[in-house]
């Protein structure tokens, strides 16, 4: 038997067409339904484990009085621990201009760009910085100081 040709190509020709861009219709469907999940997923919460926090050192190795830069991570900050023995973690970049912030080896950091001050718990006490520092969180685990950048 003859097969008939029309114009549009035979009837299995056009199932297979038909079916063929069906498949590709679900497979980029499938894609763009994966990527919304993964856009619209919320990323993980600092703080909540961890694995989202800096192993700074051994508390033992920051005696009281002492403080040091940790750099490293996705900001740097400061780690110090006040004559008192508390442990205060902030980051070192100035609220104003983001100058590095430098401690004075007791109770503030200063900016050496236009003169910021802050206290260790984060405060403005003079010159431009139009806010506050952020503190960030601070554990003791095992002996082992974290901090939450
Ligand atoms: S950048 Fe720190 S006071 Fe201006």
């Amino acid at each position: 038997m003859e097969e008939k040709l029309t114009r549009e190509g035979s009837p299995e020709r056009r199932r297979f067409f038909k079916g063929l861009l069906a498949g590709l219709a679900g497979l980029w469907g499938v894609g763009l339904v994966s990527s919304l999940v993964l856009y619209l997923k919320a990323p993980p919460r600092h703080g909540s484990g961890l694995d989202s926090a800096v192993a700074v050192g051994l508390l033992d190795q920051l005696p009281p009085g002492q403080g040091q830069m940790v750099t490293g991570a996705h900001r740097p900050f400061w780690l110090v621990r006040s004559k008192a023995g508390e442990l205060v973690a902030l980051p070192a970049v100035c609220t104003h201009r983001r100058c590095i912030l430098q401690w004075d080896g007791d109770n503030q950091l200063l900016c050496p760009c236009h003169q910021g001050i802050f206290d260790l718990k984060g405060n403005v006490l003079g010159g431009p910085p139009p806010r506050a520092l952020e503190k960030l969180a601070v554990t003791v685990k095992g002996g082992r100081v974290y901090v939450y950048p």
